[in-house]
């Protein structure tokens, strides 16, 4: 009674206090090929596995971290005889239970050991879970074993050793001059369900900064997946639709609203008594602009509307109101044989700070109910994105591209580069080095018109590209809005000696030195004067997080030593390199790296800080700003963790 079919691998995950509850099934992977598997229907699902003597069970599993693990459930059934069955975690015995002498040989009788009473502090890494017996029985078939494992991170991917984590390493950190005062930085992160988003925000402040450099190195695990395609799944925001509604019946008796999670739909009666319908669509809603990081407030949209089907003729005008005035638009008629029409609103017509209005005046001589199948709202389509090389030499490329709309638009960056070019109105630009082992160049460094700067290692031997992943704003942006960011006006680089001088609009500016090595990439950030906003953090660190395994960073580390995990509410942190890393492998860009930020030389003032805490007068300063701004910008959608 072999199943030849393939098994389905089923592992149920219960949350329990203080850790989580993973079932390993024992029909799994290669051990089912080794062992008889069974169909017997009182098994969880609906298979089990068949041990005997000589046959002993081993299950794989990996731990995150250093943790207790504790077997809190073996179902099994068993034939005629009784026998002593031990399990081993590794080397060490867990647990040993007897199965009873006979239950009229029935093999789908299964019983539960109950939670074994060993509790063992196991270390991370790949671990082995035995079951085996010596003695006559005919057999013992095994549903699953289940296991407590007291580490709230753990996931089914990484307790089944698909991801796996590093322990915590002591970075090994370049020697630094004693009077580089301390650093703070500030936890801003929230969650989310998008991996497409820069949730995890670590803003850094040293009012006193003077140099730092930002490393971007591969990560400390081994893998040699390449893994970097995105993943839009939980990111509604992505989707070009504003909002949609579907299916409403038109009648003259029509009153009320109806609502969608993004707009409500009222309906008022019209003026037309020549036709037999005429009715009032108010479409009302509200759109998310800059303060969210968004376009959608500012870009142009599309308005669609589309009728199931239509026995006269129907005429439709469409007015609206977002920014400015009620704008009214042409007439557009419908027929049997049209039933379809859209709109165009301009960029620049809505607005983020309060209700934006549609106004469909519709009369219709069709038999009722007039059908709409659908009436949506979407961004409009951009232009692709313009990349236009500027430079190519055998020691670099400089790309610029240019965004047809740009989320900071109308403001706008200019690039001038050593030989003389400059360009206006770039979005953002690339830097590529030679790949020191085959003919070809690599992206290492990217910079925004918003701060925002991406830094890569040229890519190992063997692999073409890798992907970006956490970036860092190089410049004072405000720490308290969604998306931060620190609007460059002006670079001028340098095509020799790759120096960039960075002017921002807020009068502040910054050199930037970018150096690549076989190993890492760094950007050295030096005579550094802050503008207007002097309070701000010199740099932010932003990165994503969704949950172990799906995650571009995990930890920070602060000197060497220190690792807290990234979601850990840590408020904030004193020191003077924080190490943005990953622990365990992620699904989610794994090859993309680990940032490392250092800060070099401050100003004496700095010094005197550090004498000040636990006095920190500064730092309280900060604190409330921080806290005052959040009160008054926050809405609590972005601080639901903790
Ligand atoms: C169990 O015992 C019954 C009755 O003694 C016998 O018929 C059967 O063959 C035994 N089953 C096995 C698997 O040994
Ligand atoms: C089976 O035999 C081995 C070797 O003698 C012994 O180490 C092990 O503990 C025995 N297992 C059981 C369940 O008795
Ligand atoms: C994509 O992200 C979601 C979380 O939003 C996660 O559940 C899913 O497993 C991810 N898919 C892949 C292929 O990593
Ligand atoms: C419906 O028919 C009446 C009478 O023929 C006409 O005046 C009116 O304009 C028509 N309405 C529409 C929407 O075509
Ligand atoms: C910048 O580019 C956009 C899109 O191509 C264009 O609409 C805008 O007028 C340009 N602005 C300037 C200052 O050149």
């Amino acid at each position: 009674m072999r199943v030849c079919q393939i098994l389905i691998i089923v592992l149920y995950l219960f949350v329990v206090t203080n850790g989580a509850l993973f079932r390993l099934e024992s029909d799994f992977t290669r051990n089912k090929d080794n062992h008889e598997v069974w169909d017997l229907p009182s098994a969880s699902d609906g298979k089990a596995l068949i041990i005997r003597k000589g046959e002993p069970l081993s299950l794989n599993f990996c731990l995150r971290t250093a943790s207790v693990v504790q077997v809190s459930d073996l179902r099994f059934s068993n034939g005629n005889k009784t026998d002593i069955v031990l399990v081993k975690i590794d080397d060490e015995a867990v647990g040993i239970f007897a199965t009873p002498a006979a239950i009229n040989h029935d093999w789908n009788a299964f019983m539960s050991t109950g939670r074994f009473p060993r509790r063992s502090f196991i270390d991370i890494g790949w671990h082995i879970i035995h079951v085996h017996f010596n003695g006559t029985a005919d057999g013992i078939a095994i549903d699953y074993v289940e296991i407590d494992v007291d580490d709230n991170f753990m996931t089914s991917e990484i307790l089944m050793c698909q991801l796996t984590c590093v322990p915590d390493v002591t970075f090994n950190l370049r020697p630094k001059d004693s009077s580089v005062g301390l650093s703070y930085a500030v936890q801003e992160s929230y969650k989310t369900t998008c991996p497409e988003v820069d949730n995890v925000n670590v803003p850094i402040f040293n009012h006193f900064v003077k140099r730092y450099e930002i490393t971007a190195a591969l990560p400390q695990y081994r893998s040699f997946s390449n893994w970097r395609t995105e993943n839009t799944s939980g990111c509604t925001h992505l989707s070009q639709f504003l909002w949609t509604f579907r299916d409403i019946e038109l009648t003259n008796e029509m009153s009320g609203s109806i609502k969608s999670d993004k707009a409500n739909v009222y309906f008022a009666k019209g003026i037309d008594k020549t036709s037999k319908l005429s009715i009032i669509l108010i479409p009302q809603f509200e759109l998310e602009g800059k303060s969210k990081g968004m376009i959608d407030s500012d870009i142009g949209s599309i308005l669609r509307i589309k009728f199931s089907g239509m026995t006269g003729q129907t005429i439709i005008q469409m007015r609206y109101k977002g920014k400015g005035e009620i704008v009214s638009t042409e007439n557009k008629i419908l027929s049997p044989s049209l039933l379809e029409a859209s709109w165009s609103i301009d960029d620049f017509s809505w607005t983020e700070t309060d209700l934006n209005f549609l106004f469909l005046y519709v009369n219709s001589n069709s038999s009722l109910p007039l059908s709409i199948d659908t009436l949506s709202l979407e961004r409009r389509p951009m232009l692709p994105e313009q990349v236009v090389t500027l430079y190519k030499s055998d020691n670099i490329i400089v790309e610029a591209i240019f965004v047809e709309f740009w989320w900071l638009a109308p403001d706008t960056m200019r690039l001038a580069l050593s030989n003389g070019h400059s360009y206006n109105n770039v979005s953002y630009f690339r830097i590529y080095r030679p790949i020191p082992w085959n003919s070809g160049y690599a992206q290492v460094f990217v910079m925004y018109q918003d701060g925002n700067a991406r830094l890569l290692p040229v890519p190992p031997e063997g692999v073409d590209w890798i992907p970006f992943g956490s970036s860092v704003i190089i410049g004072q942006a405000n720490p308290t809005v969604v998306r931060p960011y620190a609007i460059i006006v002006d670079i001028q680089l340098d095509l020799q000696s790759l120096i960039m001088d960075v002017k921002y609009k807020d009068g502040g500016s910054a050199k930037l030195k970018l150096e690549t090595s076989l190993t890492e990439t760094r950007v050295i950030v030096y005579d550094i004067i802050f503008g207007e906003n002097n309070l701000y953090p010199f740099a932010t660190f932003r990165s994503m997080y969704v949950s172990e395994g799906n995650s571009d960073v995990d930890h920070v580390s602060v000197n060497g030593v220190q690792p807290r995990h990234i979601m850990d509410n840590f408020g904030s942190i004193m020191g003077n390199s924080f190490v943005f890393y990953r622990k365990c492998m992620s699904k989610h860009l794994n090859l993309s790296p680990d940032i490392y930020i250092d800060i070099r030389e401050t100003e004496a003032a700095a010094h005197d800080l550090r004498r000040q805490i636990p006095d920190p007068d500064l730092f309280q300063i900060l604190v409330e700003r921080i806290q005052n701004n959040r009160q008054r910008l926050w809405t609590p959608r972005f601080r639901n963790w903790g």
